[in-house]
């Protein structure tokens, strides 16, 4: 029994891996679609579905959680849309309101990743709404890389007062504003190289992602531009087997001592990119010597420095920038996620000494997009109104707090990190070592539950909620979280 669901098991990450296992489900869901002209009664019904989504359904026991509406909508995706994105488990959503999300089926969930740290003010956030609703009315798109208008403008003053620089460059995603960062560091510096970390993520575009460094696959026979890496501050996998702070912060030191030295010159590096607390790669939170120590070693080489904010920023760590915490400014910073409230918006800030680029060196149709401006300002007005930055932390503590509870009851738990409302819980084996196949049973018991989590990193799951879910709707999650964990335990 044990062996055979070895095997299935194997075969399950064998499809996963090539997406086979999409191609499988469509092909059932076709034939599931054929049949749907013979009447069967509801649960008879409810039954038969639950053979056409194979993956899910052998793998996670998922009969009753995807409802007949999920089912067709996933098949017809899996048939028209690129399967080079992954799918944790079958949700599809229909409408949201605050923190709870409601999928086709009418089943309620718990986000307790506000869509990959973007909902920060909560969906369908009312002022949100209007001010969205506001600018429909009048107009949508304007080319504004080509002509003027008041929204970005008001965005942009608003993100000065908030971060204090300067001069803004709008985008629309975070792969574009780490792009633009790029070609302005390469712009002012007239140097080619680059330096990021290890477990870093920047986008997936060709620039941002030579920064990257988080998954081979995701780098898989895509070219590079010229691009070094050094370590980050993962002290609960420390790359030296050194403990903080005896350690030194020699992670940190890294980038001096053999980088620059042996790899790659100052003189031939335009800029040093770095997130103030590591999203993708497994939120890895720093000690806070790291960035000033990266700072310092930047300034006494004359290389920029360039914070990546696009999940951190917009108040998801407290402050409005996450560099904030530990009393670093960087030369560039990066925005996007968040920064829309909900609509693409990406935007990279500088100072004006430093981004004073001449016209037609850089630009795109769609940044500063009128509609994604009215959102992003009323967002921002909004969480600053809450007050947000000190519900963050006392929120941020508490998820911590709960968390770490929990991990003294399950040995599985190796790990609870977090600044602000950006927790991860690393999951391991008895020996310490990476458990991602427990993890993202996890995960998936978790869905069953009714909350939503992801993973990232190699075997971390990650906590972003909204920043304005209620003490009730955290507890109720969190809850429902340790429901996953005794699932998932046996
Ligand atoms: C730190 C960081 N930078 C850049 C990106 C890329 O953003 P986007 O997916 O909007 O291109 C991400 C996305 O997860 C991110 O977390």
């Amino acid at each position: 029994m044990i062996q055979r669901s070895k095997i299935y098991r194997s075969k399950v990450r064998e499809r996963k891996e090539t997406g086979e296992e999409c191609i499988l489900a469509q092909k059932k869901t076709e034939e599931f679609e054929k049949n749907q002209g013979a009447e069967k009664s509801g649960e008879n019904k409810a039954m038969e579905a639950g053979q056409y989504l194979d993956f899910f359904e052998h793998e996670a026991g998922m009969f009753n959680i995807v409802g007949p509406k999920a089912r067709k909508i996933i098949g017809q995706d899996c048939n028209i849309i690129s399967a080079c994105a992954a799918r944790p488990y079958p949700l599809v959503v229909d409408s949201a309101k605050g923190s709870v999300i409601r999928d086709v089926d009418g089943r309620e969930y718990i986000d307790l990743v506000a869509g990959i740290a973007v909902m920060n003010a909560g969906y369908s956030n009312p002022e949100v709404k209007a001010a969205i609703s506001s600018q429909l009315e009048k107009m949508t798109h304007c080319a504004y890389g080509d002509f003027f208008a008041e929204p970005p403008v008001k965005l942009a003053k608003k993100l000065e007062e908030l971060s204090s620089y300067s001069k803004v460059f709008y985008c629309n995603s975070g792969t574009e504003a780490v792009e633009a960062a790029i070609k302005l560091a390469f712009w002012k510096t007239k140097r080619q190289g680059l330096i990021s970390f290890y477990n870093s993520f920047h986008g997936r575009t060709l620039g941002s992602l030579s920064l990257t460094c988080s998954k081979a696959r995701q780098k898989e026979h895509f070219p590079a531009i010229r691009t070094a890496h050094s370590h980050y501050a993962y002290c609960y996998r420390c790359p030296f087997k050194l403990e903080y702070p005896s350690c030194g912060i020699e992670c940190a030191k890294e980038l001096e001592n053999l980088i620059f030295r042996r790899e790659l010159s100052p003189k031939d590096t335009a800029a040093v990119f770095v997130e103030p607390v590591q999203g993708e790669g497994g939120y890895i939170v720093p000690p806070p010597e790291f960035h000033r120590e990266v700072r310092q070693i930047c300034t006494d080489n004359d290389v920029l420095l360039v914070a990546d904010e696009v999940q951190t920023g917009c108040f998801r760590t407290g402050p409005f920038l996450a560099m904030e915490n530990f009393g670093v400014r960087t030369e560039i910073s990066c925005l996007a996620k968040a920064l829309g409230g909900g609509l693409p918006m990406g935007a990279m800030l500088a100072d004006r000494k430093l981004m004073d680029w001449p016209q037609g060196v850089h630009s795109n149709t769609f940044g500063g997009n009128l509609l994604a401006s009215a959102a992003s300002l009323s967002s921002l007005e909004f969480l600053e109104k809450e007050n947000i930055k000190n519900r963050v932390k006392e929120l941020g503590f508490k998820m911590k707090q709960l968390l770490r509870e929990l991990q003294e009851n399950f040995p599985f738990i190796g790990d609870v990190r977090g600044l602000g409302m950006m927790v991860g819980v690393e999951i391991v084996k008895p020996d310490k070592s990476i458990d991602p196949i427990r993890r993202d049973r996890i995960l998936r018991e978790a869905f069953k539950e009714g909350i939503l989590l992801l993973p990232c990193g190699d075997s971390v799951i990650r906590f972003s909620p909204p920043l304005v879910i209620t003490d009730e709707e955290l507890d109720s999650g969190l809850e429902k979280f340790q429901k996953a964990l005794n699932k998932a335990g046996t």
